[in-house]
């Protein structure tokens, strides 16, 4: 793919010194002109379709459509369909630029997938994030996960989604970085360097842009399938940002077989846990409801160190799953292999005593069991907990936060002038002292 500005190079120039991404690199070569062969060949075959409805003597059915509403651009006497779209109607594919169009400023984390760098742009001074791929260890070409990344990214453009500006390539094969635009915290970290916990208001506010980021992706058929705080990014201007589309995948009508080594652990859903194979959009909503129940409680809602532990959690939280409650459920590949105590009821209420019955309402629809039933992200986001007081509140006026990820340290608190002691505490005043 190639979203890239003009004036890319070849992905590799035997020249320059490997990885040494920001060394000045020379001047990148203008593009290629297209060659007048092309031109030739595309100019003839255009001659050759007109000459074929020419020879017939009656206009092919596409000419008719073409007639009945003429399309600019279109020589009059060249049948083409109104549906088949105009070439130049498609960006014209170019070579990647090349990553040493950025200058490294600083690494921010190092992933399961990838390296991510923040970056400026050399031309404009724009400030980026460059994820590198991890493709050190890749025997068979170009992974497809890291495919999918790319594609689901630019399928899922929203104003909730992390922007993706381009793919640009180092000196080897290796080196193939996917250029977003910088965010400046995780919700993870931010999590845990916030001296307060989100208030109600700024919960709501976050749920609802993670809700509709989710609604987008799914309604563009892509499940993102790694929902959770490090993977949903802030900026300081109070708007959320999904990001790390590395497990994303297109899901169709009828679902297929899909692989059950997605989502981390404690984000998965109870179905995937019982090896559920054709899952669908109601995975992410699984981990939406984790996320909502971490930014309640500000930690995560199940921390277990394995599945069955995980399951464990899960059912001692909501009570166990029955053929009722989960029609299905005892059919699961797993669900007859493992035992685990029973749980009769629900102790959601116990672990969030002061999220409103509105708010609970809807965590516990996000803890449905059974997929079919559990809420989407669409019909979530007309949920009454979110027009009951307090109301969302504007991402203009949350508080900003220095950002770990650009390098900035936190300001230490300001130091007030101490209190003066209390005198009476070791003297007792004297006449005198009222004089
Ligand atoms: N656009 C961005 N702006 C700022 N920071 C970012 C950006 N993208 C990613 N990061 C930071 O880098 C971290 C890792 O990125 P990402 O999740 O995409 O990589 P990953 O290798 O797939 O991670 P993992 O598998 O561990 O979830 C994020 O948690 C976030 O802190
Ligand atoms: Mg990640």
């Amino acid at each position: 793919m190639s979203t890239a500005t003009p004036g890319g190079s070849t992905p590799s120039s035997p020249s320059r010194k490997r990885s040494k991404w920001d060394d000045g690199s020379p001047e990148l070569p203008p593009p290629k002109k297209k060659s007048t062969k092309l031109k030739k060949s595309a100019r003839a075959a255009g001659t050759a379709e007109s000459s074929t409805s020419s020879r017939n003597g009656t206009p092919p059915p596409s000419t008719a459509v073409h007639t009945l509403s003429p399309r600019p651009g279109i020589a009059p006497g060249i049948s083409r369909s109104r549906f088949v779209p105009l070439r130049t109607a498609h960006p014209p594919f170019l070579p990647c630029r090349s990553v040493y169009a950025y200058e490294r400023l600083n690494h921010i984390e190092e992933g399961s997938y990838g390296v991510v760098f923040r970056a400026r742009d050399k031309e404009t001074g724009d400030i980026v994030a460059l994820k590198k791929l991890k493709l050190d260890e890749e025997k068979h070409g170009f992974p497809i996960t890291s495919l999918r990344e790319v594609m689901a990214l630019m399928v899922c453009r929203h104003e909730n989604v992390v922007g993706v500006r381009e793919i640009v390539v180092g000196d080897t094969l290796t080196q193939v970085f996917i250029v977003m635009d910088f965010i400046e915290h995780d919700l993870k970290s931010l999590l845990s360097v916030m001296p307060n916990p989100f208030l109600q208001s700024e919960i709501k506010t976050l749920l609802q842009q993670l809700l509709s980021a989710v609604a987008h992706c799914h309604a563009n058929w892509v499940l993102h399938r790694d929902l959770k705080t490090s993977n949903l990014l802030m900026n300081n201007r109070g708007s959320m940002k999904v990001a790390d589309f590395g497990l994303a995948r297109k899901f169709g009508d009828p679902l297929g077989d899909m692989t059950q080594l997605v989502v981390t652990l404690w984000y998965r859903a109870p179905e995937i846990l019982l090896g559920e194979k054709t899952y669908s959009t109601a995975v992410d909503m699984w981990s939406v409801g984790c996320i909502f129940g971490e930014l309640i409680l500000n930690e995560p809602v199940f921390q277990s160190k394995g599945e069955i532990e995980l399951l464990a959690s899960i059912f001692k939280l909501l009570g166990s799953p029955t053929e009722e409650t989960w029609p299905g459920y005892s059919a699961l590949p797993l669900a007859q292999t493992i035992t685990l105590p029973s749980q009769t009821h629900s102790t959601l209420r116990n672990k969030f005593p002061l999220v409103t019955h509105a708010g609970l309402d809807l965590l516990s629809k996000f803890f449905t069991y059974d997929p079919e039933q559990r809420i989407s992200a669409e019909e979530a986001l007309r949920h009454p907990y979110f027009s009951e007081a307090p109301l969302p509140k504007h991402p203009d006026l949350f508080g900003s936060f220095p950002s770990l990820a650009a390098g900035e340290k936190r300001r230490k608190p300001f130091e007030s002038p101490r209190a003066p002691q209390r005198v009476a505490d070791y003297k007792l005043l004297t006449d005198f002292d009222l004089v």
